[in-house]
């Protein structure tokens, strides 16, 4: 009984450390996608922590998490004419610059922004 106990209880240690550690891998590798210049390419517009020498076409990437949901950041990574016709952001995911994978990963990084 007590065995079962506490293998049930590190199953779940280790599946939670699991999930966390997913999650910070995510946002790592949408780090990288974000900063690449043949993906997401990013900096070319935006000011970004960690980032070096952004442009500054579009407005610096901060707080995003405060004001956008996953969602909201999924849908302006994935087309953001929708929410703004004559927006000069490209269309990454409309345009299979990225695939969706690859804007959750970034959506995982603009989270911690
Ligand atoms: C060619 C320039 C350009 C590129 C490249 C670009 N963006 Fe943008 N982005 C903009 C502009 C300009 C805006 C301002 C809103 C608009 O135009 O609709 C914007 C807005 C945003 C917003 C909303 C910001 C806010 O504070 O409301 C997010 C989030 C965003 N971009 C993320 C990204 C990410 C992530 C990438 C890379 C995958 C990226 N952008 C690449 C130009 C760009």
């Amino acid at each position: 009984m007590r065995t079962a106990l506490a293998l049930g209880l590190s199953l779940a240690m280790s599946l939670s450390m699991s999930a966390a550690a997913h999650a910070q891998s995510g946002a790592a590798e949408g780090q990288k996608l974000a900063f690449d210049r043949g993906k997401g390419n990013c900096l070319t517009c935006h000011e970004i922590k960690g980032g070096d020498l952004p442009g500054s076409i579009g407005p610096k990437l901060e707080n995003l998490k405060g004001r956008y949901d996953r969602a909201e950041l999924t849908a302006i990574l994935n087309d953001e004419t929708v929410r703004n016709p004559l927006t000069v952001m490209p269309p990454f995911g409309r345009n299979r610059i990225l695939t969706e994978q690859e804007i959750s990963a970034i959506v995982d990084f603009l989270q911690t922004l």
